[in-house]
Parts: C-alpha cells; sequence; structure tokens
C-alpha cells in the first residue's frame, strides 16, 4: 500500500512540477493533496484517501475498476499499481478534460501510466455520462470511483450511467461528499438498494454497495465511518470554495514576488 503511493509520487515528481495543497486535510485531517503547479484544478485525492483504496484493494482484490474524473493521473496510477499488485485486471478512465489544462493533465496522467508500466490502465477522453457505455469494458465492474463534476445532477448521472455495468458486491466510492451533488446522489443510490458509510478523510469519501454482508465487512474496516451522514449546512461547501479562491490567489501574489526577487537577486 505504501510502496505503491511511494512509487506513484516519486514518479509523478520525475514526471511533472506539482506543489502540494491542503497539507493537513480539508473538511477533516488528511492530505496532501496535489495540483500541477500554476494551476488552480484539478486538485487530486489526499494521500489519506489513496490509503482507503489501498485497503480497499487489499481486502476485496477487484478485477475491474472504473473511473469517472481522472485529471493527471493521481488516484487512477495509484489504483492502478495497487490493483496490478493485488490481481487486478484492467482499470479504466473517463475524463472529459474539461477542468483546469486538461490536456495537459492528460498528458502527465499517460506519462505517470506508462513510466510505472501499469498496462491494466486505460485513459479514456470523454464525457460521462454520455460516453460511459462507450468507455466500459466489461459490464461487471468490481469497484467504480466518482469523482468528475461534484454538482447537482451530473453526480446522480455519472452513477446512472455505470450502474448498468455493476453487480451486488461492486463497491462504490465516491470523493467530496460535502459538494451539492453527493448526498442527491446517495439518495438515488438508496432507492436501488444501496447502503452508504461517510468516512471522515481529508474531503469526505463515501463507500456504497447493495451487498449486505460486504457492507458489514466494510463497517468493521472502518469504525469510524457513519452510515447515512447527516447533509452539512448550506453553507459549508460556498464558505470553502471563497476560502479556497483566497487560499490559491495569495499564494500566485507570493510566489509570483518570490520569482521576481530571486531574478532581481540574479540580475544584482
Ligand atoms: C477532481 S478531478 C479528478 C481527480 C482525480 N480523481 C485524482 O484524484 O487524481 C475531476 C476531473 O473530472 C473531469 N470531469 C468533469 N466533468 C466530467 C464529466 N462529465 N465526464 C468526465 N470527466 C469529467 C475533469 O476534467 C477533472 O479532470
Amino acid at each position: 500500500m505504501t510502496e505503491s503511493l511511494h512509487r506513484v509520487v516519486n514518479t509523478l515528481n520525475e514526471v511533472a512540477k506539482t506543489s502540494l495543497v491542503w497539507k493537513h486535510g480539508l473538511i477533516n485531517r488528511g492530505g496532501p493533496h496535489r495540483v500541477l503547479t500554476g494551476t488552480m484544478l484539478p486538485i487530486s485525492i489526499g494521500e489519506d484517501e489513496c490509503a482507503i483504496f489501498g485497503r480497499l484493494i487489499e481486502k476485496f482484490r477487484p478485477q475491474h475498476a472504473f473511473i469517472i474524473g481522472n485529471a493527471f493521473g493521481f488516484s487512477s496510477c495509484y489504483i492502478a499499481d495497487m490493483m496490478q499488485h493485488h490481481g487486478g485486471q484492467k482499470v479504466v478512465t473517463l475524463d472529459s478534460e474539461v477542468e483546469g489544462k486538461g490536456q495537459d493533465c492528460a498528458k502527465v496522467a499517460r506519462q505517470l501510466a506508462n513510466k510505472l508500466e501499469l498496462t491494466l490502465l486505460v485513459n479514456k477522453k470523454g464525457r460521462s455520462p454520455a460516453d460511459t457505455a462507450w468507455a466500459v469494458e466489461t459490464d461487471q465492474h468490481d469497484l467504480v470511483f466518482i469523482d468528475g463534476d461534484h454538482s447537482h445532477p451530473q453526480v446522480t448521472l455519472d452513477f446512472e450511467s455505470i450502474l448498468p455495468f455493476t453487480h451486488s458486491g461492486t463497491i462504490f466510492v465516491w470523493h467530496d461528499f460535502w459538494w451539492s451533488g453527493i448526498l442527491p446522489c446517495l439518495r438515488t443510490a438508496e432507492k436501488h438498494g444501496f447502503r452508504w458509510l461517510w468516512l471522515p478523510t481529508s474531503c469526505e469519501m463515501v463507500l456504497g454497495v447493495r451487498d449486505d454482508a460486504i457492507f458489514a465487512s466494510l463497517q468493521k474496516m472502518f469504525p469510524d465511518g457513519v452510515e447515512n451522514q447527516k447533509p452539512h449546512s448550506l453553507l459549508l461547501a460556498p464558505t470553502i470554495l471563497v476560502k479556497e479562491f483566497i487560499r490559491q490567489a495569495w499564494d500566485a501574489v507570493t510566489n509570483r514576488f518570490s520569482s521576481i526577487q530571486r531574478t532581481v537577486r540574479q540580475i544584482k
């Protein structure tokens, strides 16, 4: 688990310049998360959240995984590296390359996967939900990660588009419970027989499954998880977004100032 994380982090540092954000977590203790240096978005999942995937893969040994939202490949490469070492067969990602410098992100994701020799990982460019049925390579995914556009109803559309390609034991993972689109999607999932467990990770991950025995195992593995977590105040998401915008703008100004100071020193 930790070896996979070291491999992915070290190789990412070889192929791209990245910066750490939310070094100690966003909503809960955890992190750090990453961005491509000089960009505000997309932001990767936290290292603490990779560890959750690591534990799921060690325990349930998924053969096929599908990921909506790949960015520069941090989570997909971690998941694929873990699966490659635990008998996995295929990881497919779908990303529309709309966030931040989407094409640069896709290029880094490709380089990272190639350097890590992740032969089971296939990154596809496309938009969920329209391209999901085209992108899948099996109708029996064991692990699904939804981390694309987090607004409502997009998350629900993501979920409904991949649902026909899953089975009762498929474990779904949602990132960013605090965003407005996740809870309505979880309510839809409940109607399809899902139970879900909120986890106190940096950005609040949620695990969901239809199979009761698997759900009981998840509860045992993650005793600090909360089934059916209550929603946050409606003000939380806008407050976080405004704070984040100010923080990133401030970082950009101070970075620019330091680089000017460096240039002046060199000229002198
Ligand atoms: C938060 S980032 C994903 C981060 C990634 N899971 C990681 O941790 O490394 C969200 C990504 O979803 C993509 N995206 C947004 N809407 C999408 C859609 N409808 N279909 C596919 N990808 C989408 C964006 O281009 C962006 O790269």
